[in-house]
């Protein structure tokens, strides 16, 4: 073959070349639908794509992904593929199409000037398809970015100014408030210095906070194995900070009506409330037992919105529109309750739409954590991250400093070893779940003295 040295310059092939590749080439007229190269690395040809469009999709996992779309008229670009390239890669036709293959030892024999135009159509191509990638990139960060800024607003939006509803207002205050033993024990809970004794006597000076903290352990709700009939016995079994949240969960019970759908969300709850404590523990983050405190309160706003359903069944589909943490906090906070613990709660559906940097500093914790419990209590149950709606996921364990762990390590090396150190405080249900995800201790059936009691 008798190159032209023009051919190395950035022009078309001349027809001469043009008509001499032809007579080296198997020449491929593809219809659409037919391969000009099958996935799998099979293929080695080198294929000179004259005219046309085809298409090149790319096995990701188990799916084919198109990756682009290549069409050749007149005076554009050819386009070369060759042996050497991913073997995950197939190419097709989408129109009627022409390419021209080589085998190596013809395409070797080429003047280097051909050789040269071949590889220059290559880079050509590649440059192309990695400035299409940067696009698309850029393209897709600017989303993101406005996404990002979007679902938040959004949220926002949803947030009505519930203090102004009369239909609110009227079932919250038909809610019993919290019994004022549990405020009681919240002080001493803030108190680093109370004893153990200190509690037992605080808690026997209420009698029926008394009988209800004997009836409770007692309950197959606890399941110990040993029946416990004094306060001190019950205080050192299940610790300081165990105890209140038992009375508290109490209290909670006492407010709402005794339904399937009250019973379910308080069982969520102390469950949040426990890894959550678990987290803030390992992970050296909040105040544990303000943030286990938080766990056990947070979903008062479901409850509430369960109790407008049941009054006002035919606005059920509004009232699912009613955001729950802003409910909930509105009644904590006609609770008198501490601003943080409200206002943490009042943020708990950002995470899901929006990075940490949208939450108010005062309340990142105690929101952060109360979050990763719940991611950590849906893989506990067995689901996995692709499961769960968690685009910032990564950001929020990264604030916690667990790094770049999975939420399964998470839960393995930050919840599980404080779970399974205190389980025998726990709700039966609660240590079966934890059992579950747990070989190496024997996490049934015992009710031993705690290790973390205080
Ligand atoms: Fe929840």
């Amino acid at each position: 073959m008798k190159p032209s040295q023009a051919a190395a310059q950035d022009r078309e092939l001349s027809e001469k070349e043009l008509r001499n590749l032809y007579s080296l080439a198997d020449v491929n007229r593809l219809a659409p639908g037919d391969a000009l190269i099958r996935g799998g690395g099979q293929d080695a040809k080198v294929h000179l794509f004259l005219e046309g469009e085809l298409k090149i999709v790319q096995k990701v996992g188990e799916a084919d992904k198109e990756i682009t779309r290549l069409r050749r008229e007149k005076g554009g670009d050819a386009v070369v593929f060759f042996p050497g390239d991913p073997c995950r890669m197939s190419v097709s036709a989408t129109l009627p199409s022409t390419a021209l293959a080589f085998s190596s030892t013809v395409f070797e024999s080429f003047d280097p000037a051909i050789q040269l135009y071949f590889y220059k159509q290559r880079f050509r191509f590649e440059e192309r398809v990695v400035s299409g990638l940067l696009e698309a990139e850029s393209d897709w960060l600017r989303r993101k970015k406005q996404f990002q800024a979007y679902l938040p607003a959004m949220l926002a939006a949803f947030k009505k100014d519930y203090e102004k509803s009369d239909l609110i207002l009227g079932v919250l205050k038909k809610i019993p408030k919290l019994p004022a033993f549990t405020g009681t024990l919240a002080a001493g809970l803030m108190n680093d210095e109370i004893s153990t004794k200190d509690v037992s006597d605080m808690v026997k000076q209420d009698p029926s906070l008394a009988a209800g903290v004997l009836k409770t352990v007692n309950s197959p709700y606890y399941g110990f194995s040993k029946h416990i009939s004094d306060i001190n016995h019950a205080v050192i079994l299940l610790g300081f900070n165990e105890l209140y949240q038992l009375v508290l969960a109490e209290g909670i019970r006492q407010t709402m009506p005794n339904l399937s759908r009250f019973r379910e969300i308080l069982s969520h709850s102390i469950c949040i409330s426990r890894i959550a404590f678990a987290l803030s523990f390992s992970g050296h983050m909040g105040k544990p037992a303000e943030v286990s405190t938080i766990g056990l309160l947070h979903d008062l706003g479901e409850s509430v919105k369960h109790l407008l359903k049941k009054q006002n069944p035919k606005i059920e589909i509004l009232i699912d529109s009613i955001d729950g943490g802003a409910v909930g906090a509105l009644l904590l906070k006609h609770w008198n309750l501490p601003g943080r613990i409200w206002q943490s709660i009042e943020f708990q559906n950002h995470p899901s739409v929006g990075p940490v940097s949208g939450i108010p500093k005062p309340f990142q914790d105690n929101v952060i954590l109360l979050y990763l419990s719940h991611v950590c209590f849906e893989a506990m149950k067995g689901r996995t991250e692709s499961d769960l709606f968690t685009p910032f996921l990564d950001d929020y364990i990264r604030v916690l400093g667990a790094g770049e762990l999975s939420v399964r390590q998470m839960v393995q090396k930050l919840a599980m070893p404080f779970l399974v150190k205190n389980l025998h405080t726990y709700p039966a249900f609660f240590r079966k779940l934890i059992a579950k995800n747990t070989k190496s201790y024997e996490v049934l059936g015992t009710d031993r003295p705690p290790q973390d009691s205080r």
